[in-house]
C-alpha cells in the first residue's frame, strides 16, 4: 500500500517530517512515497492513500494521529469515516475547480523519481522540440501567447526570438529562481516539486535559443530548492537529458546551480546577471537587454521558474490549447498564489481572467481572522493595494495596469479590518530603502524621503503640504529611477493613498 506524504518545505514547516518518522516505525506493510505539497496549504501535512477510489486525503495529520489512521477499517479501500477523512484529494473542490498545465505534477510526483516524471508526460515536449527547427519551436512558443511570469509579461517567445537572431558562437540561458517578492511561492513549489520540469523547459529553450550553457539563479533562502534541483540535474545527466547529445541528439546543453546572497535586488534580471559573473548584484543600464548583451556580455536569455516550467507543456499539446485558455492577451494558466491574512492560503492556477474575488472569496475563503477583508495586494511588494470594491477585476495584466496596479508574480496577499494603510504605505518606502542598489538617485533618497514624509503625514504634522510633497516624489521616483525596484515603489503608496485616504487622515494641532 502507497501512502504519498509531502516533504516540501511549505509541508515540513508544519511537521510533515515528523509525520514521516512516526510513519516509518509502524508496523505493516506501507511504502512512503514522499511527494511536494499540491499547495492546499490549510491542509498541511496532507497525508493521502493510495486506493481503488484514487488517492484518498487525510489532513492536516499529526504525529499522533498516525497509528490511529493506520489502523481505520478500509483505510486501504477508500475513503473511510477518519475525523482527518476529506475525501479523493483531487474532487476536493479547491483542486477539482483549478486547470493545472504548470502545476500539472507538483504534489502528485516524487520530484526526483525518473518514472513517475516520465510516466506523467515528462520529456514528451523536449523530444517534439528537439524534432523541430529552432525557429520552430520558437514560432510554437509566440503562438501559445505564453509571457513571462517572473511579472513584467513580456512575451517568452519574442525575447527567444531575439536571442536566436542574436549571431553569436556563445549564448546562455538563465532561469531567475530569486523569487523574492513578498507572498510569492509558486517557484519555490516548482522547484521543489517538479524540478525536471524546469530542467527540459531550460532544454528546450538552448534548443531554440542556440544557448549551450545554462544557470538557475536560486536565492540562498531556499536550501530545499537548492538541493532538489541541484539533485535533479545530476539525474538529468545520468539519463542523458544533459550534457552531450541529449536525448541522442545533435543538441549539448550543460546547466549548474548558483545560488544568491540574500539581496531583493539579484531578482532583478541585470542585477542577477552581475550576480552570476561574481560581482556585486547592481542593475545595470538597459540597453543593452540581456537577449542582445547578457552574461558575459553574450546574448542571454533569462525567463521566470514558470515561464520556463511552461514549455514543456506547450510543446507537448501544442501553442493551440494553450492560446485557447485565458482572456485578452493574457492568455494560458497563470499560478496564483494566496497568502496573508486567509483562511485557506495556496496555491490556485487556472486560467487568466478568474476575478479577485473568486480568488479571495471562493478559494481563499475570506480572511483567517474571520474579520472582513479590507485589502490585497497583488504582485508583491511592489504592487497595488486594492479595496473590495475593486474585486470583480479580472486577473488579466492589462485590467490590472488600467485600474493602476499589476498582477507581477501572481502573489495575492490578504488583510482584514484592523489594517493601517498609512503604516503599509511606509513600509513599502522603508523596503525600498533597505533593498535599494543604491544605484541611482531617485531610489537611493528617494526611499529614505519617503518614510520621513509619511512618517510627518501619520504626525499629523503639516498634512495637505505633505501629502502633495509624497505624490511630487511619487511622480518623480516612477519617472527617474533606473529600474523596476524605485519605478515601481510609489505604486503601494499611491493605491493607499487612493483607496485608503482615511488612514492617512492624522488630526493633531499641527495639520492644516
Ligand atoms: P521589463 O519590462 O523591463 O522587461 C521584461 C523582460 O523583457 C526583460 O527580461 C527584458 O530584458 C525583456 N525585453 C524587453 N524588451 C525586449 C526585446 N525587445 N527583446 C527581448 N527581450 C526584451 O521589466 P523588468 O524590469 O525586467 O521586470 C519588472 C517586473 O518584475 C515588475 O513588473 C514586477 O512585477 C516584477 N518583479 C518580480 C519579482 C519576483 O520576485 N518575481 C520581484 C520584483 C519585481
Ligand atoms: Fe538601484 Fe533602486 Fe536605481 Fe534600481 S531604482 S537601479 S534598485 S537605486
Amino acid at each position: 500500500v502507497t501512502i504519498y506524504l509531502p516533504q516540501d518545505t511549505a509541508a515540513r514547516s508544519v511537521g510533515a517530517d515528523a509525520v514521516a518518522q512516526q510513519l516509518a516505525g509502524a508496523p505493516g506493510q506501507w511504502r512512503v512515497v514522499r511527494t511536494a505539497s499540491r499547495g492546499l496549504l490549510w491542509l498541511e501535512p496532507l497525508l493521502e492513500v493510495a486506493t481503488p477510489a484514487g488517492r484518498i486525503g487525510y489532513g492536516p495529520v499529526e504525529p499522533g494521529d498516525v497509528d490511529g489512521l493506520l489502523a481505520t477499517t478500509g483505510l486501504t479501500d477508500g475513503p473511510t469515516d477518519h475525523p482527518l477523512c476529506l475525501g479523493p484529494v483531487e474532487q476536493l473542490p479547491w483542486l477539482r475547480d483549478q486547470r493545472r498545465v504548470t502545476f500539472a505534477r507538483v504534489g502528485v510526483v516524487d520530484p526526483l523519481s525518473v518514472g513517475d516524471f516520465q510516466a506523467h508526460g515528462g520529456l514528451a515536449g523536449l523530444r517534439r522540440a528537439l524534432e523541430l527547427a529552432p525557429a520552430d519551436v520558437v514560432a510554437e512558443v509566440i503562438d501559445s501567447g505564453l509571457r513571462g511570469r517572473g511579472g513584467a509579461g513580456f512575451p517568452t517567445g519574442i525575447k527567444w526570438r531575439t536571442v536566436l537572431e542574436a549571431q553569436d558562437p556563445v549564448k546562455y540561458i538563465c532561469c531567475n529562481a530569486d523569487e523574492g517578492d513578498s507572498g510569492t511561492f509558486a517557484d519555490r513549489m516548482l522547484l521543489e516539486g517538479d524540478p525536471f520540469s524546469l530542467i527540459e523547459g531550460m532544454t528546450i529553450g538552448a534548443h531554440a535559443t542556440g544557448a549551450t550553457e545554462g544557470y538557475v539563479y536560486i536565492r540562498s533562502e531556499y536550501p530545499d530548492a537548492v538541493a532538489t534541483v541541484t539533485s535533479a540535474i545530476e539525474i538529468a545527466y545520468a539519463h542523458g537529458w544533459l550534457g552531450e547529445r541529449v536525448l541522442g541528439s545533435s543538441l549539448r546543453f550543460d546547466l549548474h546551480v548558483r545560488v544568491g546572497a540574500g539581496a531583493y535586488i539579484c531578482g532583478e534580471e541585470t542585477s542577477m546577471l552581475e550576480s552570476l559573473e561574481g560581482k556585486r548584484g547592481m542593475v545595470r543600464t538597459k540597453p543593452p537587454i540581456p537577449a542582445l548583451q547578457g552574461l558575459f556580455g553574450r546574448p542571454t536569455v533569462v525567463n521566470n521558474v514558470l515561464s520556463l516550467a511552461t514549455v514543456p507543456a506547450i510543446l507537448a499539446g501544442g501553442a493551440a490549447p494553450y492560446a485557447a485558455r485565458g482572456t485578452g492577451r493574457s492568455r494560458g494558466t497563470s499560478v496564483f498564489q494566496l497568502g496573508g491574512n486567509i483562511a485557506r492560503g495556496g496555491i490556485v492556477e487556472t486560467d487568466f481572467g478568474v476575478t479577485l474575488r473568486e480568488l479571495v472569496e471562493d478559494y481563499g475563503a475570506g480572511t483567517r481572522s474571520g474579520r472582513p477583508v479590507r485589502a490585497v495586494q497583488v504582485g508583491g511588494p511592489l504592487g497595488a493595494y486594492l479595496p473590495v470594491e475593486q474585486f470583480d477585476l479580472p486577473m488579466d495584466y492589462e485590467a490590472f495596469a488600467a485600474a493602476g496596479a499589476m498582477l507581477g508574480h501572481g502573489g495575492i496577499v490578504v488583510f482584514d479590518d484592523t489594517v493601517d494603510m498609512a503604516r503599509m504605505a511606509r513600509f513599502a518606502f522603508e523596503f525600498c530603502a533597505e533593498e535599494s542598489c543604491g544605484k541611482c538617485t531617485p531610489c537611493r533618497i528617494g526611499a529614505v524621503r519617503g518614510v520621513e514624509v509619511i512618517d510627518r503625514i501619520r504626525a499629523g504634522e503639516q498634512r495637505k503640504r505633505n501629502l502633495v510633497l509624497l505624490e511630487d516624489l511619487c511622480e518623480l521616483m516612477t519617472d527617474g529611477s533606473l529600474c523596476a525596484m524605485g519605478g515601481l515603489t510609489p505604486m503601494p503608496v499611491r493605491s493607499a493613498v487612493r483607496h485608503f485616504g482615511a488612514d492617512f487622515d492624522v488630526q493633531s494641532a499641527g495639520s492644516e
